[in-house]
């Protein structure tokens, strides 16, 4: 293969990811992959991610509920009501209509957070709740399916309101509410996001209002189009990546303040640092609390080896040397620039390889579009600079795939904080999986100083675990790895 397939390649995935979705973010024409240029120096830092297109990028790429083994913490405003939980969606006395819209999504079960969040959500009188779990664990489906609940589709205002901190997570949102209540058409949602032009004093008749806060805070305010008193459900979504935001806080709570006493107030966040809790209890008062912790990964299934280099093509034939001597279904190659990245892509291409590219300057969509086709093995090795979202990427090998082929993970550079320093969190969430769900893996690190073995001893001494030699210019010793 050419280097002229490697760009074929690229334009298939640039056109796979113009059918991902409605939504554009950026104009796509202006995005091709760019050759190396005057910043093809940029480090992964300069790279970084704002929170809510990683947020959205874990939406698009994602297919299932995210698993996890924890135990849900429940922190209950009146300690000596009963806690209840359900195993079963039939267990919610749901509305026919919502029971089979919920079905029809493919949900057979409540999922984790679910179990505690839906009862309390549905529970009478409403009570309030301030959620937090990781992303893709079911907290969206959960108040989608409550608010549904609540309304009274007989009434023709707003009675639901849920804020969501951009234009695309709130069609992201909206979509889950049109999906669940499909079977339920009485019940109509209203978009309050930007481009979305409104007269003044129009009253909106749609029941449940999704939206931003700044369009949102415009509708009750200036242009009176929703009665913030007959709000019954408020919904705060991705309070963390809301407060990343500048002026969303103060918005939010502007909402908030408007409500009558006695609106429902839900929050959700995938992550609580102390400025999310801060900011939960000032929109949340008298809180039920519930918390499931993160599945965290582990490297106590991986392997993880280093290889001496003193070049950028010296690791590239070390990587060949590794792919000649051992099966690997697919691989992810973690480089520090993208000038590095574009070459490497380049040489593997011409080595035959069907190489997917992900770098900081494409699109959402085609990031997305990359990562979906990897995570199908349409492409076998995955070039990244990006360090964000590569925590939600699994590279098991998808069903289908021989299990006596391995999965690899590749620190073409070793991962570096922005000073220069040892990331540990980055390391492990390159390499680690999480623990009961995790397959056995192989990471490899091509060491190429000093400074970077220095850099290797502190990631075994921190994981205390170890990290051998590889010598690849030995194939037998190779094609013991893999066993
Ligand atoms: N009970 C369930 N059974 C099966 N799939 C589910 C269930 N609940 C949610 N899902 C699916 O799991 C995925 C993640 O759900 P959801 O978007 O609600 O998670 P989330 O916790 O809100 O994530 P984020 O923090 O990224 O917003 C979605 O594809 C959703 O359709
Ligand atoms: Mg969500």
């Amino acid at each position: 293969m050419s280097t002229d397939s490697w760009a074929l390649s690229v334009g298939d995935q640039e056109s796979t990811a113009k059918s991902i979705g409605k939504l554009r973010i950026k104009e796509a024409g202006d995005a091709n992959i760019r050759q190396p240029d005057g910043d093809g120096d940029k480090s992964d830092e300069e790279e970084k991610e704002d929170r809510a297109t990683q947020s959205l990028l874990n939406k698009l790429i994602r297919s299932n509920v995210v698993n996890n083994t924890n135990q849900v913490e429940v922190l209950q405003r009146d300690p000596n009501s009963p806690l209840y939980s359900v195993k079963t969606f039939e267990e919610l006395r749901l509305k026919p209509q919502l029971l089979k819209g919920v079905y029809e999504m493919g949900f057979n079960r409540p999922s984790k957070i679910q179990e505690n969040a839906l009862p309390m959500m549905l529970a009478e009188p409403p009570q309030n709740l301030i959620a937090q779990s990781q992303s893709g664990t079911g907290k969206t489906a959960a108040f989608v399916l409550a608010m549904l609940s609540h309304v009274d589709p007989s009434l023709k205002w707003p009675q639901c309101l849920c804020i969501s901190p951009t234009y695309e997570l709130a069609l992201q949102t909206g979509k889950v509410i049109e999906q669940m209540g499909k079977f339920y058409s009485e019940v109509k949602l209203a978009y309050a996001v930007r481009g979305h032009k409104m007269d003044r004093g129009v009253k909106i008749k749609e029941q449940i209002v999704i939206g931003t806060p700044g369009t949102v805070l415009d509708w009750c305010v200036k242009l009176k189009l929703i009665d913030p008193k007959k709000i019954k459900v408020f919904v705060l979504d991705e309070a963390d990546v809301m407060i990343a935001t500048q002026g969303h806080q103060d918005q939010s709570i502007r909402i908030q303040r408007m409500l009558p006493k006695g609106c429902q107030m839900l929050l959700f966040s995938a992550t609580f640092e102390d400025s999310v809790w801060k900011f939960a209890e000032r929109v949340v008062p008298d809180p039920n609390i519930i918390k499931l912790k993160r599945e965290e990964e582990t490297l106590d299934t991986i392997k993880q080896y280093y290889v001496l280099c003193n070049s950028k093509e010296d690791k590239f034939n070390a990587l060949c040397n590794i792919y000649g001597a051992i099966t690997i279904a697919q691989a992810m190659i973690f480089c520090h620039t993208r000038k590095t990245a574009n070459w490497l892509a380049g040489q593997l291409s011409e080595e035959g390889h069907q190489v997917a590219l992900l770098s900081g300057e494409m699109v959402v969509e085609q990031r997305a579009a990359v990562i979906e086709r990897f995570r199908d093995g349409k492409e076998k090795v995955l070039i990244t600079t990006n360090v964000l979202f590569v925590s939600n990427l699994s590279v098991c090998p998808s069903t289908g795939i021989d299990v006596e082929q391995v999965s690899v993970v590749i620190n073409f550079d070793l991962p570096l904080d922005k000073d220069g320093n040892p990331d540990n969190e980055t390391y492990l969430h390159r390499i680690g999986r999480t623990g009961r769900f995790g397959k056995r893996g192989l990471a490899v690190n091509m060491v190429d100083s000093q400074r970077s073995m220095e850099i290797l001893k502190t990631y075994e001494k921190h994981f205390n675990k170890k990290i051998g030699r590889l010598d690849t210019d030995d194939l037998d010793e190779i094609e013991k790895i893999a066993n």
